[in-house]
């Protein structure tokens, strides 16, 4: 449960960011007062991720300025994904939240306006390798967003590439263009600081197209460093002191695993070695990074556009100049990316239009997805949202799990969470 101290602790740290000087102060939303005492205890992180540290929390990163930040929809109480109900205003806006969520979607900056996707974890984004085509499995690897459009090709990152849309998408931080960003930046004597110790100088050119280009890129590299520190990042899961041979599963813990590798065939998309050889490695990143159609409805709460169907990654392939990709399309519409399941057990709406609600409902849908009448909580399951690429293979959909074992692989799921405090040996 969500206690309104830790979403204020929340909302401090949008600022609370490296140790205070009197120039900082300009840096600072006073919505958004200082914890420094909890700042300090952080790990200590490089110049170049403190500026992408800086920058990640900063609401005034918004138009209007002052509304939203990365962390807005990327909250580290809930696995630096989005939460599920905000209202807008009201006593989250107290809190320091000035925009809110309906069904797991995120409002923008504008207030109203709104996506029709889930903000997966920006979590362990910088495991997501670069877009590729795999010939002999025909199919897409890799690629950040749950359709893969950042694809990482340009900076050699995904998650670099990633972190440039959001401040000029209208749905979300809503600028008119890089320089618009830039120019906070270079008006600020913290950021000229920050930017000094991260790339050696103080002056955040914005004179003409290419230095804007250059140093937009470098907003983009700082933010991915940042995500990819050991704040954001850490493994200090139960799972990876377990692997770590620190601790040990507990007896339904280990049979939850079992079942996920075996049986219940989550390791085959939710490991990164995927496919026949199904394990668990240290540093694992739980998803193969390739692409599937689970067969999921439609979110009827999804306060974005929610007619037409979804295609996911077929939609982006669509746009892409490669021929050899956009004549894949089709065969990739309503297909998403396996997103990690590190931190899953702290979000609070799940799939890319957050439809299922619990990780009960999100093993139940895999096991019962195409046993008649199967629902959750009094609710049948909706029709595929595209059914014609949905996977039949048998790996989703009657897995012909009990309930207990359905609780079994829940149970090991919440391993994947970090911060485990539990015991270790
Ligand atoms: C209004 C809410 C909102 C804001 C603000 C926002 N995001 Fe997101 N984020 C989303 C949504 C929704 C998606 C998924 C969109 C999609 O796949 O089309 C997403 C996707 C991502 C991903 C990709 C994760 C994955 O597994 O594909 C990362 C990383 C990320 N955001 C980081 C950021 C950063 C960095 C910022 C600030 C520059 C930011 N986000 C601002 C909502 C938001
Ligand atoms: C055929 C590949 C495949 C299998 C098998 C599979 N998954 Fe997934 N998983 C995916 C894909 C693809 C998504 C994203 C689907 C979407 O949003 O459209 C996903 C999403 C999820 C999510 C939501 C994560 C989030 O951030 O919203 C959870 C949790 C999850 N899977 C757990 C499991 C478990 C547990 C099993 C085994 C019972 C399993 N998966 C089996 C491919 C798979």
């Amino acid at each position: 449960m969500l206690h309104s101290h830790k979403l204020r602790s929340f909302a401090v740290l949008a600022s609370a960011l490296f140790i205070l000087d009197s120039c900082q102060k300009d840096a600072i939303d006073p919505a958004l007062e200082i914890d420094n005492a909890r700042a300090r205890t952080k790990t200590k992180l490089t110049a170049v991720q403190q500026l992408g540290k800086q920058i990640f929390f900063d609401a005034r990163l918004s138009e209007p300025m002052g509304v939203q930040s990365c962390a807005s929809c990327h909250a580290p109480q809930v696995g630096f994904s989005g939460f599920g109900d905000i209202p807008t205003g009201g006593a989250a806006a107290a809190q320091g939240f000035k925009r809110g969520f309906v069904a797991g979607i995120g409002e923008g900056a504008i207030v109203g306006a709104f996506g029709n996707r889930k903000p997966p974890t920006a979590a362990y984004s910088n495991l997501v390798p670069v877009m590729t085509f795999d010939a002999a499995d025909n199919a897409f690897v890799g690629g950040l967003f749950w359709d893969g459009r950042a694809t990482g090709a340009r900076l050699g990152s995904t998650a670099a590439e990633q972190a440039l849309g959001p401040f000029l998408a209208d749905k979300e931080q809503n600028h008119p263009g890089p320089a618009a960003v830039l120019a906070k930046l270079k008006n600020n004597r913290a950021y000229i600081a920050l930017w000094q110790a991260a790339y050696g100088t103080t002056n955040i050119d914005i004179s003409n197209d290419l230095a804007i280009s250059q140093n937009y890129d470098r907003v983009g590299l700082a933010i991915a460093e940042y995500e990819a520190s050991t704040e954001v990042s850490p493994f200090s899961s139960k799972i990876d002191a377990v692997l770590a041979g620190r601790a040990s599963l507990t007896a339904d813990e280990n049979a939850g695993m079992q079942l996920f590798l075996g049986a219940a065939d989550c390791g085959g998309c939710h490991t990164q070695s995927g496919g026949k050889i199904k394990r668990i490695v240290v540093g694992e990143a739980f998803t193969g990074h390739d692409y599937d159609n689970i067969g999921l409805p439609k979110n009827p709460d999804n306060p974005g556009s929610n007619v037409a169907p979804d295609l996911g990654l077929g939609g982006f392939l669509a746009t892409s100049n490669n021929p050899a990709w956009s004549a894949q399309a089709a065969a990739n519409n309503g297909k998403f990316r396996t997103p990690t399941l590190r931190n899953v057990g702290k979000a609070q709406r799940f799939m890319h239009n957050g439809v299922l609600r619990s990780l009960e409902e999100v093993v139940h849908f895999y096991n019962t997805r195409d046993v008649p009448g199967a629902g959750f909580n009094g609710r049948p399951w909706g029709a595929p949202d595209y059914p014609a690429t949905m996977n039949v293979d048998g790996a989703v959909g009657n897995l012909g799990l009990t309930l207990a074992q359905e609780a079994q692989i829940v149970a090991f799921l919440r391993t994947l969470d970090d911060g485990y405090t539990g015991p270790v040996q």
